[in-house]
């Protein structure tokens, strides 16, 4: 089927948007017609050339939302009519990370994503004799998508699609840190930092594990006016001196749980720095930049305090992303005020340029 699609052509320069050929999915995929999808920093990074794993020509985005179109050769999970949510982080239920409730990093499907095929080595998005790659496993900036089953959650019919793609990356990622990597306990004191949709959701998932104290850094005051509506009890504008004012706030000790959701390994060891001795458990979602690297006191370790990296959250996409929508969907977080403004696939380098400029926490692309 011939589908309008942004493909990334050159490193550097705007997507452009135009007509490609999409083929029907194999055994073990699934089609896609995309309603929603999230621009994110990862789409920007790759597509701007600072990413050395980056390659070209490809469809980017990876934030969808869609319904399922059709199957391939035994699919048995999703059917025709399925509200799904796209990821890039999949859950195949059978490797050994899979097998364990440590990690949610999937190894079932890893190398050949990477590579921008899919699992069997091939695309199924071309132009004429030119195969053009598949972005994170997902290339969701299209009308349709063709992706692995294991890549699927079925969400809710009910889930507004402009909001649920939020789900696929930043949001998820953000309530996982908090929920499911450092598993926050009830009463305790949370620190987080940076507040745009990671960090929002780090102070939403310290809320929902029943944190007492959520005090959330940024630079921006209009961002931490949200952190509030997310659930902070304390609001602070980052930069020199951040970790002196935490420690202050909290008796001279610092906090249980931080969260870095920024990127800048500057923070990252305020973060670090933030953290209670004896217990405090520093959680880091931020990408840093490339070759970049994160300076740690080695005091602050022997003292008890704990660093742990965090992809998508650790959540475990096909299980627990229908379970965070279906939280959203009870009222219990408020997803709304997140999506800053919705646009057209035409308009997609539009949204590249507001988020350069850290204008609005989200811009959706509205599909179909
Ligand atoms: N681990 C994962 O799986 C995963 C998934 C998605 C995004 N990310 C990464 O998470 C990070 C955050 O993503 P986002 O979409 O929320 O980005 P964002 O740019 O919208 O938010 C970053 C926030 O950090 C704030 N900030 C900058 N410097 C600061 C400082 N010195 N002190 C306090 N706050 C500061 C900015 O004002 C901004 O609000 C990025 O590095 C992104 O690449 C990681
Ligand atoms: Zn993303
Ligand atoms: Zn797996």
């Amino acid at each position: 089927m011939r589908i309008r699609a942004a493909v990334l052509e050159e490193f550097g320069a705007p997507l452009a948007v135009q007509d490609v050929e999409l083929a029907g999915p194999g055994p073990g995929e699934v089609l896609v017609r995309l309603l929603a999808c999230g621009v994110c920093h990862t789409d920007l990074y790759t597509a701007s050339g600072a990413d050395p794993s980056g390659y070209a020509p490809c469809v980017l985005g990876h934030e969808g939302c869609g319904v399922v179109e059709a199957i391939g050769e035994g699919v048995s999970s999703v059917a025709e009519g399925d509200r799904v949510v796209t990821l890039f982080s999949p859950q195949c239920g059978e490797c050994v990370h899979c097998r364990s409730p440590k990690t949610n990093l999937c190894m079932a499907i890893r190398e050949q994503q990477n590579k921008g095929y899919l699992p069997d080595g091939t695309t199924r998005l071309s132009r004429g004799d030119e195969r053009i790659r598949h972005f994170m496993g997902t290339s969701t900036f299209a009308e349709a998508t063709v992706m692995p089953e294991i890549a699927l959650a079925k969400i809710s019919p009910d889930a507004a699609p402009e909001m649920a793609c939020l789900f696929a990356c930043g949001l998820s990622t953000g309530l996982g840190a908090a929920m499911y990597t450092a598993k926050v306990e009830a009463g305790s004191t949370c620190v987080v930092f940076g507040a745009g949709l990671v960090g929002l959701g780090a102070v939403a998932g310290a809320r929902l594990q029943g944190a007492e104290r959520i005090v959330c850094v940024d630079l921006s005051e209009d961002r931490l006016e949200l952190a509030r509506g997310q659930g902070a009890t304390d609001v602070m504008v980052g930069g020199e001196g951040a970790v002196e004012r935490i420690l202050e706030m909290t008796g001279g000790f610092g906090a249980d749980y931080t969260f870095e959701a920024t990127g800048n390994v500057k923070v990252m060891r305020q973060a670090v720095e933030s953290a209670r001795m004896g217990w405090g458990l520093c959680t880091v979602a931020g990408v840093a930049g490339k070759g970049e690297t994160l300076d740690i006191v080695p005091r602050y370790l022997i003292t008890g305090r704990r660093v742990a990296g965090s992809s998508f959250g650790g959540v475990k996409g096909r299980e627990q992303v229908p379970q965070l929508v279906d939280r959203w969907l009870a009222g219990e977080i408020d997803v709304g005020p997140l999506v800053s403004r919705t646009v057209g696939l035409d308009d997609v380098n539009d949204a590249f340029a507001l988020m350069e400029a850290q204008d609005g926490i989200r811009s959706v692309i509205t599909l179909s």
